[in-house]
């Protein structure tokens, strides 16, 4: 079985982040969201697996992911000219992906549930056509939308309803066979102008597919906005860090909990309380970090206390008090200037958003 990843597409509710970077290699726990897919198709046994990137993303996603390696795998990069839609890119994909039977990963999703017993199972039972996720979700509407029946067969499916029949949202995880080809070739595009896999899908049971589904009962991560993001470094500390103490730590330091400190990292009289990650290289002096904190490569924290936040690679936070609930991207620097007393002094790019503490 091969895997096809999907790292297209722009990321709109992610910015400012994803004006300068693809949404997909966010970084939860230090790493791009797009590595747990690969860990996660590795771990069912894909190891040939094509990554759709635009032209946009090319370049920055194959110097993230590289040749697989890292993954036993071997990567291929298909560009897709224009977001015309999943099942577009899937068609894209073709050449690449044969007649062979694939899993299709949306580089976005994030999930606490291992894909091996769902895969194996799809490649042991030949008479399915598809093989879909699905979670239940209080609000489904701006999700794929499916209606099952009593026997765990998928019957419709619609993309994004108003007025959703079930609460059943389609998790970006799906396995194929190369039938898959001839429903996307019997639709047409939708409403926002794509051609949509949930459509395919559905065609592909019209024509007498059988599609089966199973349940996500895990945590399924949406990365989409702030809050979003800092739950799913919540959920990925809290599930999946391991203890690893790597840099220097002083001995006036203090550590406690499950807490991740990188090559190169330098500790002095800090205290850090896990779970919290720290990046390879990071500089913490008279820093009081966690629980629940993310500090990304090369980031240097002075005289300042940071909790249930991220902080991408190479900023810097100092002598600024008490940051909590933040999401800072790269290379930001954030400490007291030399104005007047009272008046701040701010170089912030668009859609931002700078929360002051009250006065009292
Ligand atoms: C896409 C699919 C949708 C699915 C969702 C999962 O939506 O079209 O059916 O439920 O991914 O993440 P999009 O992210 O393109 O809005």
């Amino acid at each position: 079985m091969k895997g096809l990843v999907l790292a297209g597409g722009s990321g709109t509710r992610l910015r400012p982040l994803t004006y300068t970077g693809a949404k997909q290699l966010v970084p939860v726990a230090n790493r791009p969201i797009l590595f747990y897919v690969m860990d996660n198709l590795a771990g069912a046994g894909i190891s040939d697996v094509g990554i759709i990137v635009s032209p946009e993303s090319s370049a920055e996603i194959r110097a993230a992911m590289g040749d697989g390696a890292r993954w036993g795998a071997r990567i291929s990069y298909i560009v897709q000219d224009k977001p015309a839609g999943l099942a577009h890119a899937v068609l894209t994909a073709q050449p690449f992906l044969g007649d062979s039977d694939f899993c299709m990963f949306l580089g976005d999703n994030l999930i606490g549930t291992k894909i091996a017993d769902a895969v194996a199972s799809f490649a042991g039972s030949p008479h399915l056509a598809g093989s879909v996720m699905l979670k239940a979700v209080a609000d489904p509407s701006s999700f794929g939308v499916a209606e099952v029946d009593d026997a765990g067969h998928v019957v419709r499916l619609v993309e994004k309803p108003k007025h959703p029949k079930s609460n059943l949202a389609l998790v970006g995880i799906y396995l194929f066979r190369k039938a898959i080809f001839d429903a996307i070739a019997a639709i047409a595009p939708s409403a926002r102008g794509e051609l949509e896999i949930t459509d395919a899908i559905g065609k592909l049971i019209e024509q007498g597919g059988v599609v089966r589904f199973d349940r996500v009962t895990s945590w399924w991560l949406d990365t989409g906005k702030k809050d979003d993001l800092l739950l799913a470094n919540d959920t990925v500390l809290d599930d999946w860090l391991v203890h690893d103490v790597q840099g220097d730590v002083d001995a006036e330091s203090k550590i406690s909990g499950r807490v991740q400190i990188g090559a190169g990292a330098t500790v002095v009289r800090s205290t850090i309380r896990g779970p919290a990650v720290i990046g390879a290289g990071a500089c913490l002096i008279d820093a009081k970090i966690g629980p629940f904190t993310c500090i990304g490569d090369g980031v240097r924290i002075e005289r300042s206390s940071v909790d249930h936040s991220v902080i991408m690679e190479g900023s810097r936070v100092v002598d600024i008090g008490r940051l909590e609930d933040s999401l800072i991207g790269r290379r930001v620097i954030v400490h007291p200037g030399a104005t007047r007393r009272g008046a701040l002094s701010l170089l912030v790019g668009d859609d931002c958003k700078i929360e002051l503490a009250k006065e009292g």
